[in-house]
């Protein structure tokens, strides 16, 4: 026969209510609680008491709460509840102490019990176990620190705000573009050497695709100036900001990744007189009102005519020289080239069915890296993409 003491704890059914009965059953429990706790000397041990005991299923506390308070008559459900709830707080808390005794201590103490006897490392335990029991809250809470919007992004905002105020809406389109949208419909035919200028990444085994339809990194923002005209009709004025790819070996003023910002503004009547305004306005919005512009002769496929955009040097005045030298920043000439910009080629309208004769418009795109160097005076454009805290936090 099994000697008496060897035989595990069940929860008896109640009959009697009586105060006298319930602390009898309680004092069964306790001992049975305080017995099995001191036998624990290891995790999976600790882990079987944790589970028999406060195991939501069926668990010896859910058990005394369908056992003896569900069961309970009326008239004695309030005394068996606060029974109950004591004997719960009972059993959660020598559970957790019992965790002091196990002897591989690791995961309450850190990762490792070398260092320090066992019994250290059953007192550092158990006084983390004790403070875990209560709640300090003249503790110091966790700190995190806030985040800050990136120069480009803030930059980009900046730019898009400028024409917004203008009335212009904003829109915008694929990274990952065909070559009809970032090259034949802007006027750039196949083998064209104005494709030259901007060479990018092609998606791989896309021979079989006729031209037209493969996919290669957009090598510009002027793309959604098409997809813009496809899907409305003039009068037309949007802003277009977004990341962009070139084939360029980066250095300190270039990147292969980097950001534009596009314009286009098209109706009837519109004029280089409205492009030089519009621009001339954004370049004092974003520079100073003291800022001058200059348009200088270019070419892009898809504005006839086309003039790069410069603007009177912010680091000497347009004066070409300071602190009684040439100044570095517009090599000595006073101006600094800052966009590309024209009115827009009526090639263009061809491919999504605007009247060449009756509407007329310009476009412009600037670079969003190249305005935040002159905005802040950083002189290295791989900055903005190292993501060193100690220089972004300097734009917080
Ligand atoms: N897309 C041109 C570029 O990346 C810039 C540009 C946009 C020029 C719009 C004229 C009009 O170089």
């Amino acid at each position: 026969m099994t000697k008496r003491e060897n035989v595990a704890y069940t929860v008896p059914n109640l009959k009697d209510y009586s105060a006298k009965a319930l602390e009898k059953v309680s004092r069964e429990l306790t001992s049975a609680l305080e017995q099995e706790s001191n036998a624990v000397n290891t995790e999976a041990e600790w882990k079987t008491l944790r589970d028999r005991w406060m195991a939501r299923k069926n668990g010896i506390l859910t058990q005394i709460n369908e056992m003896w308070l569900k069961a309970a008559p009326k008239d004695a459900k309030r005394e068996v509840g606060q029974k109950v709830n004591a004997l719960k707080l009972i059993v959660e808390n020598r559970v957790a102490k019992a965790y002091a005794n196990v002897d591989d201590l690791s995961e309450v103490y850190g990762h490792s019990t070398s260092r320090g006897s066992v019994e250290e490392v059953r007192r550092a335990a158990r006084k983390k176990l004790e403070t875990q029991g209560s709640l300090d809250i003249t503790l110091p809470g966790i700190r995190r620190p806030l985040g800050a919007e990136h120069p480009i992004i803030k930059t980009m905002n900046e730019i898009v705000s400028v024409f917004r105020n203008l009335g212009y809406s904003m829109e915008e389109g694929p990274e990952i573009e065909t070559d009809y949208y970032n090259f034949e419909a802007l006027n750039f035919p196949p083998n064209h050497p104005a494709r030259d200028t901007q060479d990018t990444l092609f998606i791989a085994n896309q021979e079989s695709k006729p031209l037209r339809d493969r996919l290669l990194l957009r090598t510009h923002t002027s793309p959604v100036q098409i997809r813009t005209m496809e899907k409305m009709q003039p009068p037309v004025r949007v802003v277009c900001p977004g990341k962009v790819h070139r084939n360029d070996a980066p250095d300190a003023t270039h990147s292969p990744i980097f950001h534009q910002v596009e314009g286009l503004a098209v109706d009837t009547n519109i004029t280089f007189c409205d492009l030089k305004g519009t621009l001339d306005h954004a370049m004092k919005a974003l520079f100073g009102s003291s800022v001058k512009t200059r348009f200088y002769p270019s070419f892009f496929p898809f504005t006839e005519p086309s003039a790069d955009v410069q603007i009177s040097c912010i680091f000497c005045g347009g004066k070409g020289y300071r602190d009684g030298g040439r100044c570095p920043n517009c090599k000595a000439s006073g101006w600094i080239e800052l966009l590309g910009c024209g009115m827009v080629d009526p090639n263009v309208y061809g491919f999504v069915n605007y009247d060449s004769k009756k509407v007329s418009g310009f476009a412009f795109g600037m670079g969003v890296e190249r305005i935040a160097i002159l905005k802040y005076g950083v002189d290295d454009i791989q900055l903005f993409f190292q993501g060193d805290v100690r220089f972004l936090e300097q734009f917080a």
